[in-house]
């Protein structure tokens, strides 16, 4: 663990420094704990624009941990087949040019558990809600929920103000949730209703890990949240007395219109998320617009699925998604199976969105 007086003596970019020490005073942090990586949201030159670029070139020195970096706005290599213009394609690369320089890696995937692997009770300081739901519940590391900004602050440092739920008793359930049907409107109902709560959920079946990151993720977007417990899944359920308040979330939600795309890959897209598709496909072609987001490293492991998919008249796209591109804009109703797609795209990309769950969305694409 560092103290003020030590972070204060680093020489390190005075702009990072200056943040963390006022992060740590606002939530009276004893003091900055070591982590093991960080994780920077705000890639997508559609939502930092030119003040964001210039804030980044700004920065001096390089990272101190591995760093990944969250989707950008457009696919490196296909973005002509998203519709991006050549002027947002430069300005996306100079972003992408000062993350290289300060040694991030070029990830552009708000799954980075996929690459770092983070083991539990590891320190991080992860943006991208998603992620932090995830890396929290899931595997039982430990991050608050950073910006961009304070989590590329940690980057440079290497440190992380020590509060929050890097603490291992401000991780415990507030609340606990009997849930049933879609786990994805489970926790689009959820954060709207528990926000700041930890909630313990007890399913009425056995559920996927998939099923789970899509929870993560419309759970964070709708609500204040940052982790939850799951009885007899996740690593920490066991740890603490159990909540006495009781809800009950039933995971149904009916959001129809007629699709002229549809976006899978809300987070980005596992390995076994691309086979299920494919599986649900079944040899059919594609005949809407079907658009898949998942990582590069996840494509490159899944080159075969992959191939299979476009045979079939499927894109999948690396690098970004459906809500920080401004591709999705030019259709008018989108169809998805993430509530975080679902909380998201008509306020960033101004579109209708219909939701699904997987199944209904492939139909949807076949139809
Ligand atoms: Fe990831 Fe974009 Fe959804 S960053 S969680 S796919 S909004």
């Amino acid at each position: 663990m560092l103290s003020y007086d030590e972070l204060e003596s680093m020489e390190i970019d005075e702009k990072c420094k200056r943040i963390l020490l006022a992060l740590g005073k606002i939530y009276e942090a004893e003091g900055f704990v070591e982590i093991s990586s960080a994780h920077v949201s705000g890639i997508s030159y559609d939502n930092i624009g030119e003040e964001g670029l210039e804030w980044l070139k700004s920065i001096r020195g390089r990272v101190k941990v591995r760093t990944t970096l969250n989707p950008a706005g457009m696919d490196l290599e296909k973005w002509k087949e998203m519709g991006i213009s050549e002027e947002f394609r430069k300005k996306q690369l100079e972003i992408i040019e000062v993350f290289e320089k300060i040694g991030a890696e070029i990830t552009l995937t708000c799954t980075p558990y996929y690459l770092l692997k983070p083991k539990f009770g590891e320190h991080l300081a992860w943006a991208e809600s998603s992620a932090i739901v995830y890396v929290n519940s899931i595997i039982g590391a430990r991050t608050n929920r950073e910006s961009g900004i304070s989590a590329l602050a940690s980057a440079i440092a290497g440190v992380s103000p020590y509060y929050g739920l890097h603490i291992k008793e401000n991780r415990a359930p507030t609340i606990v949730v009997r849930a049933s049907g879609d786990l994805s409107v489970v926790g689009y109902k959820a954060g709207m209703e528990l926000a700041g709560e930890i909630p313990y959920f007890i399913f009425d079946r056995n559920v996927s890990r998939d099923e789970l990151k899509l929870l993560s993720a419309s759970i964070a977007a709708t609500g204040n949240v940052a982790m939850f417990h799951a009885e007899g899944i996740t690593p920490e359920w066991k740890d603490f007395e159990k909540p006495s308040e009781r809800v009950e979330i039933e995971g149904k939600m009916e959001r129809k219109c007629d699709a002229d795309l549809i976006a899978i890959g809300c987070p980005h897209c596992s390995k076994e998320e691309l086979e299920q598709i494919l599986r649900l496909l079944d040899g059919r072609k594609v005949k809407r617009e079907l658009w898949i987001f998942t990582s590069r490293s996840v494509a490159f492991e899944s080159k075969k699925v992959v191939e299979e998919l476009e045979k079939l008249g499927a894109k999948v796209f690396r690098d970004t998604c459906m809500v920080v591109s401004p591709a999705t804009e030019k259709f008018s109703c989108v169809m998805v199976n993430s509530g975080k797609a679902l909380e998201y795209l008509p306020k960033k990309r101004r579109v209708e969105v219909a939701f699904g769950s997987l199944k209904e969305c492939i139909e949807m694409a076949v139809s």
